[in-house]
């Protein structure tokens, strides 16, 4: 089966520069996420456009709430048939559990974002969270399984050691991936596709790299050739 490991993120306000890149990229090569912007301007019917193309969706809306709600918003992500979508780890045990209970397993997967790789030790002791970044990393991610999530979203840098603690069929989804030789942008901690594949990531979120490319669907070919 076609399984590719490229997500592109499609960081756009508007569903006609989404759909314009979508066509000019290919399901057979890559999956494509719609985040927080693009999903609160153009919401499900982008959505399910993208879905007609062929695609797979990664809805990456990152819900944090009381368990009910939450299951609520996962049942209501899951109807419009997404393939992947996300909740935060730190809404807890009761919550991951709500979640998990709204989408059955074998569906739409489900997966966990641990710490925000935006936020550092001082950020995290300043909402009283006590530990080194990676500890906590370590502790939601083993969270996130006890709760039979599907997998957590994690930096290509903690990605080795998640690896290890966690069985094969657990999903690691990483950002922070740039080409060999290409440009950084505001990303400090990178990795290239290889290293992140070697690491034992399971799927790789790319946005700039492809989607400012002057080809995106041949990037995205060639990352597949350099990844399979
Ligand atoms: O353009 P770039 O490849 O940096 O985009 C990376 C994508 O991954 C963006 O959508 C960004 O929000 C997301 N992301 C990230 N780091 C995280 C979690 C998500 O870069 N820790």
């Amino acid at each position: 089966m076609n399984d590719p490991r490229v997500i592109v993120a499609l960081d756009f306000s508007r569903a006609a520069d989404a759909l314009n890149l979508a066509d000019r990229l290919a399901p057979q090569v890559c999956r494509l996420k719609v985040g927080k912007e693009l999903f609160t301007a153009a919401g499900p019917q982008l959505v399910e456009k993208l879905m007609l193309k062929g695609f797979d969706i990664f809805l990456d809306l990152k819900y944090h709430d009381i368990p009910n709600t939450v299951a609520n918003a996962c049942k209501a992500a899951a109807s419009l048939g997404v393939w992947m979508m996300n909740v935060h780890a730190l809404g807890g045990r009761k919550m991951l559990m709500a979640a998990r209970e709204a989408i059955p397993s074998g569906s739409t997967k489900l997966i966990a974002v641990t710490l925000l790789t935006s936020m550092d030790q001082d950020d995290l002791a300043d909402i009283g969270l006590q530990g080194q970044p990676e500890e906590i990393v370590e502790r939601l991610a083993r969270l996130a399984d006890d709760c039979a999530l599907d997998g957590v979203v994690c930096s290509a840098l903690e990605t080795a050691h998640l690896r290890q603690l966690v069985g094969d069929h657990f999903i690691l989804v990483t950002p922070g991936i740039r080409l060999a030789g290409g440009q950084a942008d505001d990303q400090k901690r990178i990795t290239t596709p290889r290293q992140a594949i070697q690491n034992g990531s399971s799927y790789l979120v790319i946005g700039r790299p492809i989607t400012q490319a002057d080809d995106p669907f041949l990037i995205c070919q060639r990352l597949s050739e350099e990844i399979s």
